[in-house]
């Protein structure tokens, strides 16, 4: 897309009302275009160029946002919901909100699930990011109850097949070493691997993102997720010094790597394609 835009277009895409509500506002003289009075609201102006203002209040265009949210448990991953509060109005409670109004999650996280939640309004790199034939990395913290089989690595590796016939990807399972806390805040005592209690603090990889796909890969091995946080995406990295419900802009560099993540990872056709070696 060029620079040039209607000017109703580019005050709505601001949040500056309806093209309705913009006409009304030009009509009664209280918008500027490098400091005229403009009341012709289907008139073009350069984004990067023009001074738009509204009630002489400079009004600038940004095309494409990017946000990583902690998402916090109980909060859905929507854009509205009648019952719950979503991840983009959280964005909004914020002092420094998305100026965007078309920002979506990329992807879903349960309700009870935490973690790195990217939104966004730039739908290539989302559609680029969920694509099933793209495989991007996701990694995942997660707690959980139930006796681990011995091989449960193994298995994981293999691909493990869900209670309803359902195969899935290879996967990466790492059990996380005793003392060792993945993170601050976690509900875990920090006592890691316990088959007394038969409890475990697990990070697992996976290349796609069935629906309750982390939960139900356990459950097909008769362990149930009792803690889940989404730590990664491809080469976007949760912030650490996010906490829950908090939610920072993502550098240009981020950006880059995102969009190379697409480019770099070749679709796949077969689930026995991409087995991991470790
Ligand atoms: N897998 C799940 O089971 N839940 C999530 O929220 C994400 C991945």
């Amino acid at each position: 897309m060029g620079s040039l835009m209607r000017l109703d277009k580019m005050l709505a895409e601001m949040g500056m009302g309806t093209r309705s509500q913009i006409k009304e506002l030009a009509k009664k003289g209280r918008i500027q275009v490098n400091g005229v009075t403009e009341k012709k609201t289907d008139r073009k102006v350069d984004f990067q160029k023009d001074v738009v203002a509204v009630d002489h209040v400079p009004v600038s265009y940004v095309e494409l946002e990017y946000y990583m949210l902690n998402k916090p448990q109980g909060v859905v991953s929507a854009t509205e919901d009648h019952d719950h509060e979503t991840v983009v109005g959280l964005l909004k409670k914020g002092q420094e909100g998305p100026r965007r109004k078309d920002l979506f999650p990329v992807g879903r996280l349960d309700i009870d699930t935490e973690g790195l939640l990217l939104i966004t309004n730039d739908g290539e790199l989302a559609h680029g990011l969920l694509s099933p034939r793209r495989h991007v990395d996701k990694r995942y913290y997660a707690e959980v109850e139930g006796t681990l089989p011995e091989d449960a690595c193994l298995r994981f590796r293999q691909g493990i097949t869900l209670s309803d016939g359902t195969p899935t990807l290879p996967a990466k399972l790492e059990l996380l070493d005793d003392r060792e806390k993945a993170w601050e805040g976690s509900p875990a005592d920090g006592s890691g691997s316990d088959t007394v209690r038969n409890f475990s603090r697990v990070v697992l990889t996976i290349h796609e993102g069935k629906f309750h796909q982390v939960k139900r890969m356990f459950e097909a091995l008769g362990c149930r997720v009792v803690f889940l946080r989404r730590l990664s995406m491809g080469s976007l990295v949760l912030d650490e010094k996010l906490k829950p419900g908090e939610y920072r802009e993502l550098s240009k560099e981020e950006v880059k790597r995102l969009r190379s993540d697409i480019n770099d990872t070749q679709p796949v056709g077969n689930p026995g394609d991409r087995v991991f070696s470790a």
